[in-house]
C-alpha cells in the first residue's frame, strides 16, 4: 500500500465563488483512517480554512455525510484505504445548497421534519396517570424508522428530491411512519392529510436507494410503500363509509 493518497475536496465560499472548484491534497494512507481523519489532518496540517461538519466521530450525530466518491456516505465511518490507490473526491452532500465547502445548508430539511411532526402527538395534552406500557411487539413494530440520525444521505441519493426540492422526502416520511406505527401515538390522521397531498408520498417512484445509503439499516422506502397503502384505505373508508368519518 502507498505512504499517502490525493483527495479532491470540494472547495467555495460564496464571498469569492460563483461555483464550485477543486483542491487536490495528499494526505497520508493509514489503515485505520476514515476519511474525516484525512479531512482533519488537511485541516490541522494543510489548510485551517477547509470547512466542514462534524462532531461524534461515531455514527450517532448525522452531521459528516458527504459524497466520497459520488456516493453519500458518512465519512467518520467510512475508511478512506478502501480507496487507494485514489484519488478520492470529496463533496457536499448532492441536492441541497452549499454553504461553504463540504458545508450544506439543512434548512429545507428541518422544515420538511417540522411538517410530519416527528414526536408522539396526544388527543389529550394532559399528562398520563401512570406510564404507557407498550409490548415487545408494538416496539418490534416501528423500532427500525426510530434508528435514524438524521443524516440527510438519503435526501442526497434520492433523484425525486433532487428533481424536486418540496418533495416531503425519505427521512422525513420514515419518521412520520415510525411516529404512525407507535402505539402511544394518535396523530396519524393529521399526518397522512399532510402527506398525502402533492410532494407527499405519491411523488416518490421506489427508486429504493434512500435505503441503500442508509448507514443505520432504516428501510424509508418500505415505509412510504406502507404509508401509500395505509392512505389509499383511508381514502376508500372516506368513500365506502362516509359516515364514519364525520
Ligand atoms: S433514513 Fe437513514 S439515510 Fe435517511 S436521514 Fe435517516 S439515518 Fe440518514
Ligand atoms: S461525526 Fe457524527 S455521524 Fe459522523
Amino acid at each position: 500500500m502507498a505512504d499517502t493518497i490525493i483527495l479532491e475536496v470540494a472547495r467555495f465560499s460564496p464571498e469569492r465563488d460563483s461555483q464550485i472548484g477543486y483542491q487536490t491534497f495528499e494526505v497520508p494512507l493509514r489503515s485505520d483512517w476514515m476519511v474525516l481523519d484525512a479531512l482533519n489532518y488537511i485541516k490541522d496540517n494543510i489548510d485551517g480554512s477547509l470547512t466542514f461538519r462534524w462532531s461524534c466521530r461515531m455514527g450517532i450525530c448525522g452531521s459528516c455525510g458527504m459524497m466520497v466518491n459520488g456516493v453519500p456516505k458518512l465519512t467518520c465511518e467510512t475508511l478512506i484505504a478502501q480507496f487507494a490507490p485514489g484519488p478520492v473526491r470529496i463533496e457536499p452532500l448532492e441536492h441541497f445548497p452549499v454553504v461553504k465547502d463540504l458545508v450544506i445548508d439543512m434548512d429545507v430539511f428541518l422544515e420538511k421534519l417540522q411538517k410530519v411532526r416527528p414526536w408522539i402527538v396526544r388527543k389529550d395534552d394532559r399528562l398520563p396517570a401512570r406510564e404507557f406500557l407498550q409490548t415487545p411487539a408494538q416496539l418490534e413494530a416501528f423500532h427500525q424508522y426510530s434508528l435514524c440520525i438524521n443524516c440527510m444521505l438519503c435526501y442526497a441519493a434520492c433523484p425525486v428530491f433532487g428533481l424536486d426540492q418540496d418533495f416531503v422526502g425519505p427521512a422525513a416520511l420514515a419518521l412520520a411512519e415510525r411516529y404512525n406505527l407507535d402505539s402511544r401515538d394518535q396523530g396519524a390522521p393529521e399526518r397522512t392529510d399532510v402527506l398525502s397531498q402533492h410532494d407527499g408520498i405519491w411523488d416518490c417512484t421506489v427508486v429504493g436507494e434512500c435505503s441503500t445509503v442508509c448507514p443505520k439499516g432504516v428501510d424509508p422506502s418500505l415505509a412510504i410503500q406502507q404509508y401509500k397503502l395505509t392512505a389509499t384505505k383511508e381514502w376508500f373508508k372516506t368513500w365506502l363509509l362516509p359516515w364514519g368519518n364525520k
